[in-house]
């Protein structure tokens, strides 16, 4: 591989990249709401969509981005990154479609581009230049090539998994790549592995697929304690509306009341398209993601103590 180590070690410190080989297993939620989770209690934060799907941006963040144009740009190029400020305080730096260019401009023969060192010293002057307490990158589930480039610029690998063999196959390629870029010389090491989409109250089967996952990555990738649940009024509020897991139990607690004053004739206003309904609707999930977070931040805290 043609990345040295650089100056860029100490500014990439709190860079998590959260990627799995198989899509659809949380990914971008998980960068969604460690961000919101992260930024509520102060951080400063900024999330990197590295997919180009650009969901995270578009979607999860609800930031009319620039199809990943930037981003692209500063992976073959090396130019600075611009991040865009977003309604939930963390800044984007935005993904989507331009990103295919960038990895067919690093294919073409003949052609030296390192995304890897362009995008270790674009980000490690973005993080230097704003001192971001924390900067996750949300990955896409196909392109190895950029999954290389986020190992490489990042110091940390978080491994979100679901309990479902596809996902826990795309847990083991993961790790295969982990290797050869630790082999190659990349400082990124792992941090832990999450497993999403659970029942909360299975928690024999919850606790084999955490001991599954151990085995497959090792001791340094213990998952974590806290796991995230199915929710799935939660996601469709969310994604609909651009909310974190918390916005929308905050966002139920306002329906709730809402929909008693319509019962009670105080107001005629049709009621919003919403389904996070009921007692503690939306809770649950937030509080998994508020575990999470707190997991992950204590976690790097203590391997930064111990280096
Ligand atoms: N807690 C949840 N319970 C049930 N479904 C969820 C939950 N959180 C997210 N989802 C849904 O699961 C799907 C995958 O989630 P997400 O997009 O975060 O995964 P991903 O790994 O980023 O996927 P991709 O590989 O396509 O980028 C989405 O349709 C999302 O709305
Ligand atoms: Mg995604």
């Amino acid at each position: 591989m043609k990345v040295s180590m650089d100056e860029w070690s100490d500014s990439l410190r709190r860079v998590v990249t959260v990627a799995n080989r198989k899509g659809g297993v949380l990914k971008s939620s998980i960068v969604r709401n460690v961000a919101d989770v992260a930024a509520r209690a102060g951080y400063q934060v900024a999330v990197i969509d590295g997919d180009p799907q650009g969901n995270l941006t578009e979607i999860d963040f609800g930031v009319d981005g620039d199809g990943g144009r930037g981003l692209a740009m500063a992976l073959q190029y090396g130019t600075e990154l611009t991040p865009v400020e977003s309604d939930a305080g963390v800044d984007v730096i935005c993904g989507g479609p331009e990103l295919q260019g960038a990895i067919g401009a690093a294919m073409m023969p003949g052609a030296e581009v390192s995304m890897e060192a362009n995008l270790r010293g674009a980000l490690g002057r973005l993080s230097k230049g704003r001192s971001y307490d924390l900067v996750l990158i949300d990955s896409g589930p196909g392109d190895t090539r950029l999954l290389d480039a986020y190992l490489w610029a990042a110091r940390w690998l978080l491994v979100p998994t679901l309990d479902d063999e596809a996902a826990l196959a795309g847990v083991d390629k993961m790790g295969q790549r982990f290797v050869a870029a630790r082999r190659a010389g990349a400082e990124v090491e792992f941090l832990g592995a999450v497993v999403g989409k659970v029942n909360p109250r299975a928690t024999a089967r919850n606790a084999e697929v955490r001991r599954e996952v151990e085995t497959m990555l090792g001791e340094e990738a213990t998952p974590f304690d806290a796991t995230i649940r199915y929710d799935a009024a939660g996601r469709v509020d969310a994604r609909r509306h651009a909310m974190s897991a918390k916005d929308v139990a905050e966002e139920a607690v306002r329906q709730g009341r809402a929909r008693l004053e319509r019962v009670k004739g105080v107001t005629r206003e049709p009621g919003a398209v919403w389904w996070s309904n009921g007692k503690n609707a939306g809770q649950g999930l937030a509080q998994d993601y508020e575990n999470l977070t707190r997991e992950v931040l204590t976690r790097i805290g203590t391997r930064e103590a111990a280096a």
